[in-house]
């Protein structure tokens, strides 16, 4: 069994060993993520800078707010060939809000899994979904593996942690968001990204960059001691996306 030396500092500097960010938003002009082609390029260079050599973007697709589909957030990938930094690869998905139309794009074979047939979700981080837990089980009878985008941030959550529990064991898999680890979301949702890292139940952890201000917070995760534990646990499944 891993001990978790409470005292122990990383000794990490860096996110090299992660080696793959599987949640960010760097198509430009699709979202809340990067506003243009230079400022995808600014967010790139700024996650290679981090220890990354592989990216996995996943702009919002949300029906009300951001109605991408496979077509568009192509378009806005393809605006980025040959202009990415040496030695990084940038590969699409998307993060998909639990809606009519991510249930309209399951059904028109019109999503973007990663390996795996894993696809990231989010819903409302005010109320539970109702119908969370169907949504999950007919997910799983497609054939897809849930993928869910970080849970920390699910207020309703924080109160009942079996939920959590719950959720693993209906197959769903966690990802934290690195900046969790830091105050930047508030204390909170750092005490709960926390103990899902110290109850080894975090599957993937993702940067979810928006923009650049998120560069320069990010550089703070990889020292802290919840991040050296996630890593060290061996549990992280981020290099099988690739
Ligand atoms: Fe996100």
């Amino acid at each position: 069994m891993f001990f978790f030396n409470r005292s122990k500092k990383s000794s990490y500097s860096d996110f090299s060993a992660v080696g793959l960010d599987m949640h960010s938003h760097l198509i430009p002009g699709v979202d809340d993520g990067a506003k243009d082609v230079e400022n995808s390029i600014q967010l790139i260079s700024g996650l290679k800078t981090l220890g990354f050599a592989h990216l996995i973007t996943t702009p919002h697709t949300l029906q009300e707010i951001h109605p991408n589909t496979k077509e568009s957030l192509t378009r806005g990938h393809e605006l980025l060939n040959g202009k990415l930094p040496e030695g990084i690869t940038l590969n699409l998905s998307s993060e998909y809000y639990l809606d009519d139309q991510f249930t309209d794009q399951i059904n028109s074979n019109g999503v973007m899994p990663f390996k795996g047939n894993r696809l990231l979700i989010e819903f409302s981080q005010i109320s539970r979904p109702h119908n969370l837990e169907e949504s999950i089980f007919e997910l799983g009878i497609k054939g897809y593996q849930v993928v869910l985008a970080h849970p920390e941030r699910y207020l309703f959550f924080h109160k009942q942690f079996n939920y959590y529990t719950r959720l693993k064991e209906m197959g769903v898999e966690l990802q934290v968001n690195a900046l969790s680890l830091t105050p930047h979301y508030g204390k909170n949702i750092k005490t709960i990204a926390e103990k899902l890292i110290e109850n080894d139940m975090i599957d993937f952890i993702g940067t979810d960059i928006h923009h650049v201000k998120h560069l320069e917070l990010l550089k703070e995760v990889p020292t802290t001691k919840h991040f050296a534990r996630l890593v060290d646990s061996g549990l992280l499944k981020n290099k099988e996306l690739m």
